[in-house]
């Protein structure tokens, strides 16, 4: 077992008693709950079965899929949602951290509809543009950026840059990472464990349907694995991708000292280094996970947290490297980039997102967190919790998760009754296990009681 300490900035409590919860118990838990579910949620099950007819899987994006149906959502507010049944749900999801400042925040809409008097797209520039790259530069302490309308874009121009940048092709990634949808990053997103190989030495797992370029694998937190990777490829390799926390796979904390070995290692093999902070962003604090964790990258993605839930991502960093879209190498384009309305997103959350009120927040979080663990320690559950910034989770495992084997070492049976569990009595987490729950600047004292007592009803479930 390796209990390597985890980075100062991040929280992470494993209780060192726990006991097995028999799996006959989880199986009987689950299928009360699932009829459960089924009998409050006939209006959102008639909504997927006509959903079903224009929209493959009846949903947007493939993520909001879950089976037998998702959910579906009428309107939002603060940190609340109602569904199409005219239930209240308490939102600890908030839009992937999309909605960080909370739904319908009153300065983002305000900032929205002072801006719908002046237009909504002009594809020039526009004062407001350039006020939204400042407020982003100075915030991330990036030199330039670019806005996108999504992570997927941003994450494949930060790559794109870093090849022109370095005139090499390959990308290297985290077994198990999650970049977006552009096809290298696909690759061993969540590979299933028949493919992966040795765990110092992941196999690319390639769909056939990719057509990903030069692209390696290498477990997160082991510093050693990269360095080998970069000694036998470095001359091929133009970047390396990660997210400071691994924020799909629940959350993954980086070890103390892995994420300065690695900035050492880009250095030393000339391989420019990305963070993509798409999930971390403004909920990892004031100034972005880089900042906070202390390593800066070379190139930055962002997305989500920073528009205020309007459509918008951006990808920026050092000068030397931006430069390349500057002198033509790098060509970056888009319709949608930079319109005023998203650009009304960031002035909004760049009020809103204050160093005291994200700390507020986290204080939230943190309280959630200590309270939660006090119950798994309570109840001797074979759980622990991890946080970073306002984001939470409780992990199935007695065992730090370090990397993506780990994860999956942990019991997705218990995961999937817990997040039903808490659907069933009005709170939503994420669709999929890999997520984690977001407190937002809307939630406050009552929320935090909703989720801690809730986690308190199903250990005590577990244990009768
Ligand atoms: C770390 C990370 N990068 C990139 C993306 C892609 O962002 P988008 O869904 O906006 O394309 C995501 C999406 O969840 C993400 O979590």
């Amino acid at each position: 077992m390796n209990l390597k300490k985890h980075h100062p900035q991040t929280f992470r409590f494993v209780p060192e008693n726990s006991k097995p919860v028999l799996s006959e118990k989880v199986a009987s838990l689950l299928a009360a709950e699932w009829d459960r579910f089924t009998k409050n949620t006939k209006k959102s099950e008639a909504e997927s079965a006509r959903s079903f007819n224009s929209l493959p899987l009846g949903v947007t994006s493939s993520f909001q899929h879950w089976d037998p149906y998702p959910i579906s959502i009428t309107s939002a507010k603060g940190a609340w949602m109602t569904d199409v049944d005219g239930r209240e749900l308490l939102d600890l999801s908030m839009g992937f951290g999309a909605m960080l400042v909370g739904h319908l925040n009153p300065v983002v809409v305000e900032e929205i509809q002072e801006s719908l008097k002046t237009g909504m797209l002009f594809v020039t520039p526009s004062p407001i543009s350039t006020d939204a790259a400042e407020r982003i530069c100075k915030r991330f302490a990036i030199d330039q950026v670019r806005f996108t309308n999504s992570g997927t874009e941003s994450t494949m121009y930060a790559v794109r840059v870093a090849r022109a940048a370095t005139g090499k092709l390959g990308i290297v990634k985290i077994e198990g990472g999650y970049h977006g949808s552009y096809d290298p990053f696909v690759v061993s997103s969540k590979p299933s464990l028949d493919k992966v190989g040795n765990p110092d030495k992941p196999n690319a797992v390639i769909d056939s349907n990719l057509v990903p370029g030069d692209i390696y694998v290498v477990p997160f937190n082991n510093a050693d694995a990269l360095e080998r990777m970069f000694k036998k490829n470095g001359k091929k390799i133009a970047c390396f991708i990660v997210e400071p926390v691994l924020e799909n796979l629940a959350i993954v904390l980086p070890d103390e000292g892995y994420l300065e070995r690695v900035r050492e290692l880009c250095d030393q093999y000339g391989i420019v280094l990305i963070f993509d902070e798409v999930k971390t962003g403004l909920t990892a604090g004031a100034r972005g996970a880089a900042q906070r964790l202390g390593v800066q990258p070379d190139l930055l993605t962002l997305a989500k947290s920073i528009g205020g839930g309007l459509t918008l991502a951006a990808f920026g960093g050092k000068k030397k490297y931006m430069d390349f879209i500057t002198n033509g190498k790098m060509a970056h384009f888009g319709t949608f980039n930079g319109n005023p309305l998203a650009m009304a997103g960031v002035r909004a959350v760049d009020k809103v997102c204050t160093t005291e009120a994200l700390e507020t927040a986290e204080a939230f979080n943190q309280q959630a967190l200590d309270r939660i663990s006090e119950i798994i320690k309570e109840y001797e559950l074979p759980a622990h919790t991890v946080g970073f910034g306002v984001k939470g989770c409780i992990t199935w495992s007695t065992t730090p998760v370090r990397n993506y084997r780990d994860y999956k070492a942990t019991n997705f049976e218990i995961a999937e009754l817990s997040w039903l569990w808490s659907l069933n009595r009005g709170i939503i987490t994420p669709p999929g296990l890999d997520e984690q729950w977001l407190i937002s600047l809307a939630h406050g004292q009552r929320e935090i009681d909703v989720l801690v007592e809730d986690f308190r009803e199903l250990a005590m479930a577990l244990r009768s």
